[in-house]
């Protein structure tokens, strides 16, 4: 409560000024929902948002909209107005309508309707707990998908993967994909197009939020050649299939660095020994990879998918947090012991989180 109080009282100060300054911001759209952050201070990049639960920083030239209560409120007409307005004004520059940051938090909105932003363009958009959200046109971003870098939702009621995945794929600038306590269940075949991506987030260990994904298609994350961080954390998710985590190779392009290590984070209590199919950690393109897992139900570690796994580059690792793995050594498990744990003259552990490493 003391953070909002200062947060309200940060932004009526800069609203004030604005309202003054003559801004790009109109001040007569700082009356509706959709608030206008702007500030050209070069000592004020960012903006802490704060939620009950987290901070979101919201940086200067950003539109936040909250606290909607109709579920039909015409959002697209804002911006329409808006970018009417900003046109007009500032024909002097042809960057008016280029804003940062896109904050949707607390309403009761049902959907995105198509073109949504009419000209304005945002790099981040962030859906904050929208819990009626359930649709979002296919050409809802079309105006700003190739301006795109992050675009993160929690606690909406998005289920629809199909369409939600194809305006993903659009997005030719991602960089940062989160998906946090959403109704997803599944993630499809091909899911990602995306040359710049290096996070893809569903959930996080952390703040124990998950999304409820059943089924990961075919080669869901092969066209996402920068990749460096995959999180998957859902309680429904049983079966990790043969091509679901197939990588293709690193963008030789994108990468600065073709050694960094990709981590791939799966947290789930129906993922237990059985769930990896075979071959299915193998065809990682022989990128060195951290591959965490926890709070599954994994109680051995089957030989011929985790040995294959390790060996498939030198570097790789394997952790196992919060299972009975990590108070018992299963007789199944002990093919780990002599190769892949800690002896006092090894420096290499390569498995971490077993009893069977602890001698
Ligand atoms: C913001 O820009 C306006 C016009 O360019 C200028 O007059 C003003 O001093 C600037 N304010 C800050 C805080 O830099
Ligand atoms: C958006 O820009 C296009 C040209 O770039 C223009 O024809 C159109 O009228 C603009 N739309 C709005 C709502 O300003
Ligand atoms: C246009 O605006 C965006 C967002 O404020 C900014 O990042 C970008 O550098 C600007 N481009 C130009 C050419 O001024
Ligand atoms: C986006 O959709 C609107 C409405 O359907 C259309 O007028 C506009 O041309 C589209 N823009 C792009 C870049 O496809
Ligand atoms: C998501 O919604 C649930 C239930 O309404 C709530 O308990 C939780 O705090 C919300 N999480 C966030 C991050 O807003
Ligand atoms: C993937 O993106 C590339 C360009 O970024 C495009 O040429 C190709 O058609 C896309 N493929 C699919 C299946 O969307
Ligand atoms: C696999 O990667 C390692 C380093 O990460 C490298 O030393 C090795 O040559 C690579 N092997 C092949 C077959 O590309
Ligand atoms: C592990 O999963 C169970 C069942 O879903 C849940 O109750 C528990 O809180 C989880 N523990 C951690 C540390 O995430």
């Amino acid at each position: 409560m003391y953070h909002s109080q200062i947060f309200s009282i940060k932004l009526f100060l800069l609203i004030q000024y604005f309202a003054y300054a003559d801004s790009q911001c109109p001040s007569n759209f700082l009356k509706g929902p959709c608030s206008c952050i702007e500030s050209n201070s070069s000592n004020d990049p960012v903006l802490l948002y704060p939620t009950v639960i987290e901070s979101i920083p919201i940086r200067s030239k950003s539109i936040v909209c909250e606290h909607i209560e109709n579920s039909l409120f015409d959002l697209r007409s804002f911006f329409v107005k808006l970018s009417a307005i900003l046109l007009t004004a500032g024909q002097k520059t042809n960057n008016v309508t280029s804003f940062n940051d896109f904050l949707l938090h607390n309403t009761k909105m049902k959907h995105l309707p198509r073109n949504l932003f009419g000209n304005i363009t945002f790099t981040n958009i962030i859906l904050y707990q929208n819990p009626l959200l359930n649709s979002i046109d296919v050409n809802a971003f079309n105006n700003t998908r190739n301006k795109i870098e992050v675009f993160r939702t929690v606690n909406t009621s998005l289920s629809d993967s199909k369409t939600l995945f194809s305006l993903i794929r659009e997005f030719t600038n991602l960089r940062f994909l989160s998906m946090e306590n959403d109704k997803l269940k599944s993630i499809p075949d091909y899911a990602f197009n995306n040359t710049h991506l290096r996070y893809i987030w569903f959930g996080a260990h952390f703040k124990q939020t998950s999304q409820p994904i059943e089924y990961i298609g075919k080669y869901s994350f092969y066209h996402a050649p920068s990749l460096t961080s995959l999180r998957i954390f859902s309680p429904l998710l049983a079966k990790i299939g043969k091509y679901s985590l197939a990588m293709n190779r690193i963008s030789r392009i994108v990468s600065d660095d073709l050694s960094q290590m990709l981590y791939i984070d799966i947290g789930g209590s129906m993922i237990d020994s059985y769930s990896f199919e075979s071959t299915s950690l193998t065809r990682l393109r022989n990128r060195s990879t951290f591959l965490r897992l926890y709070n599954t139900s994994i109680d051995y570690l089957d030989e011929n998918v985790f040995q294959p796994f390790l060996e498939s580059n030198p570097s790789s690792l394997l952790d196992v947090q919060d299972s009975s793995l990590s108070r018992s050594c299963d007789s199944r498990s002990l093919w780990i012991k002599s190769e892949y744990c800690i002896n006092i003259n090894s420096r290499e552990n390569r498995v971490y989180g077993t009893a069977c490493c602890s001698f």
